[in-house]
């Protein structure tokens, strides 16, 4: 199977996690975006959803599903999104996208947060995954060198030559070279840099299940 068919396994998966008549939460990326079509088969069965980026709700609204604004919502019993590593507590790392923030945001809404990735996402120790933090501009160089502190190598991610720009006008630093053992911990100490928006690591509110697509088929995984 190629790690395509096995996002597309998953997000197929992912429909059973789908309550009828309610408003679900709906990640970024391309194994979210598999979702999509999925979900986009099933979309008398919801009344709609909250996206977690331009490109998704552009996506939901290509499948004619109605994309609300999280501020209209007080109630989303799930969200289903992608990872780009995930260890054996249901801590994440996610934002390869550039979407980290607003996905911790539609995530804090659902009561249970279902992670769709193919086999090679679960890892034993996060960090090999440069670990995406979102900066206000002007704090740039000082997150970068709070993060060379903790022992990270930071990237400014770029687009074209240019920084790359988030949905909220902000940049991203990409700290490689962590060993994230602690991940609750040192999501909160990046979090607590001024200048930081948030940071990917999604571990004091982590995964609830994750679907997990391997050779031998979809393995759930609870925490
Ligand atoms: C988007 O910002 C990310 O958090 C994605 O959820 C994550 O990068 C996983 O993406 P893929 O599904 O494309 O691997």
């Amino acid at each position: 199977m190629t790690q395509d068919e096995l996002k597309q396994a998953v997000a197929r998966a992912a429909l059973n996690y789908v309550v009828d008549g309610a408003i679900i939460g709906v990640g970024t990326g391309s194994t979210a975006n598999f979702f999509i079509d999925e979900l986009g088969k099933i979309k008398q069965r919801i009344k709609g959803a909250v996206a977690s980026s331009e490109a998704t709700a552009a996506r939901l609204k290509s499948h004619g599903i109605a994309v609300f604004d999280l501020n209209e919502i007080t109630h989303m019993p799930v969200y289903i999104d992608g990872a780009d590593e995930i260890d054996a507590s249901g801590a994440m790392i996610k934002g390869g996208g550039g979407a980290l923030t607003r996905e911790k945001i539609v995530a804090s809404v659902a009561e249970k947060f279902i992670c769709i990735a193919d086999g090679s996402k679960l890892v034993e120790v996060m960090g090999t995954f440069p670990l995406p933090v979102e900066v206000i501009p002007m704090a740039q160089a000082v997150v970068s060198r709070a993060l060379k502190a903790m022992g990270a190598t930071p990237i400014l991610r770029l687009k074209e030559g240019v920084p790359y720009v988030t949905d909220n006008g902000c940049f991203i630093i990409d700290a490689a070279g962590l060993r994230i053992t602690q991940p609750a911990i040192l999501e909160q100490q990046i979090n607590d840099l001024p200048g930081v928006v948030t940071n990917g690591l999604f571990a004091r509110k982590g995964a609830n299940v994750c679907l997990l697509g391997m050779a031998d088929g979809v393995k759930t995984m609870t925490f």
